[in-house]
């Protein structure tokens, strides 16, 4: 099914959560449930029915409060990813598995003004096509918005033309068919911007998705090179690559997300994500070389950090004391996302300096 929206409001962008609705006892029991469900289905659980959604007033209560949180981890993600990539002027999107639209509206908040000229929603549910759509009709009223009501293994025609394509909290709920459809997708885009929750098995299956595409694309986040997937290595099978971002004041300071985060047990502090950016060479910008990116958070020890790390040679667990800059050292244990990239200095196997390259 294909429909052009155009109830188009008269609203600027805002932020994701900015306007949350009042929501009443029987809603917050229905957000328990939709996060029971979601759970069930990261752990693989074979009954789960993650997105089981039940109509739009479902989507609208997963976007005051998961979507807004997914839409912190959008806002971080973006911030480093518009600094590696340039997309075409007035790019066409295409948004995989939309639900509310989170990253379509995310990616309209940090792109350059007129940067984004249309947006392609694809989602099972029809409910999530239409809240995802008069989402971004309210926040981006220029836009011009279509959508396709399908699962996207069963696309029976092929989408508007794209130059970008969005995925987001996707990964766990793709069949093998959804996986195969997703790639095939993501090949006719320019620029692949794909966000998933930081759980284990979720960032590998977003890693699988790098090295599938990495023949046509240049993997620039989180990886800070194009070799094979260190965190991929059987060797490995304890570290996974994940990243943190760190949440707005309004997780702490509005009464709404005060009381979700007790009522739900949902972390508003901790915002572990993976975010994959991958481009064709034509659009990707010049990459520094020699950096290394922390994976997750390091462990303290008694005037230390013990420090998963991934570079071009590989990911690996290194040893940084704390004399080499103690705050910084300090701040990847208890600050996550506050140490995100670096250069360091070596001498044989031992680091012997850093240098925070990027904070967020
Ligand atoms: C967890 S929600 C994430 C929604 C949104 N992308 C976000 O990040 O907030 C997953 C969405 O993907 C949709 N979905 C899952 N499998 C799909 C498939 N095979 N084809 C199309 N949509 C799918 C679900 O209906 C649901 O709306």
């Amino acid at each position: 099914m294909s429909n052009t929206i155009d109830d188009r409001g008269a609203h600027g962008p805002r932020q994701a959560g900015a306007d949350a609705p009042r929501l009443v006892e029987a809603d917050w029991r229905r957000l328990e449930e939709l996060r029971r469900q979601f759970l069930a289905a990261q752990e693989g659980q074979p009954d789960a029915r993650p997105s089981a959604w039940e109509g739009e007033r479902d989507l609208e209560l997963y976007d005051a409060v998961y979507g807004a949180r997914i839409g912190w981890k959008w806002d971080a993600f973006l911030v480093d990813a518009l600094r590696r990539v340039a997309p075409p002027h007035g790019a066409r999107v295409l948004d995989l598995g939309c639900g509310t639209a989170v990253a379509s509206r995310a990616l309209l908040r940090h792109a350059p003004p007129a940067g984004i000229e249309a947006v392609h929603l694809v989602d099972k549910s029809v409910a999530a096509t239409k809240v995802g759509a008069r989402l971004v009709a309210r926040d981006a009223p220029m836009v011009a918005i279509t959508s396709s009501a399908t699962d996207l293994s069963a696309l029976s025609e092929a989408p508007p033309a794209f130059d970008i394509l969005l995925a987001s909290h996707l990964v766990d709920e793709l069949s093998d068919d959804g996986w195969r459809a997703a790639l095939r997708l993501a090949r006719g885009a320019s620029v692949v911007l794909w966000l998933e929750g930081g759980a284990k098995s979720t960032s590998r299956a977003l890693q699988r998705v790098r090295e599938e595409l990495l023949d046509e694309f240049e993997p620039l986040l989180p990886c800070t090179h194009r070799e094979a997937c260190g965190a991929l290595l059987e060797a490995n099978a304890h570290e996974w690559c994940h990243r943190f971002a760190r949440p707005p004041q309004e997780a702490f300071t509005t009464a709404h997300f005060t009381f979700a985060s007790k009522r739900l047990g949902l972390d508003l502090r901790s915002l572990p994500y993976c975010g994959l950016l991958l481009a064709k060479p034509a659009r990707a910008l010049p990459r520094a070389v020699g950096r290394t990116r922390l994976l997750g958070r390091a462990k303290g020890e008694k005037g230390k950090a013990m420090a998963s790390i991934c570079d071009a040679a590989g990911v690996r667990r290194v040893q940084i004391l704390e004399r080499l800059g103690k705050q910084t050292v300090r701040a990847m244990v208890d600050e996550p996302g506050a140490v995100d990239l670096l250069e360091l200095r070596w001498d044989g196997g031992k680091v012997v300096g850093l240098d925070v390259v990027e904070g967020p």
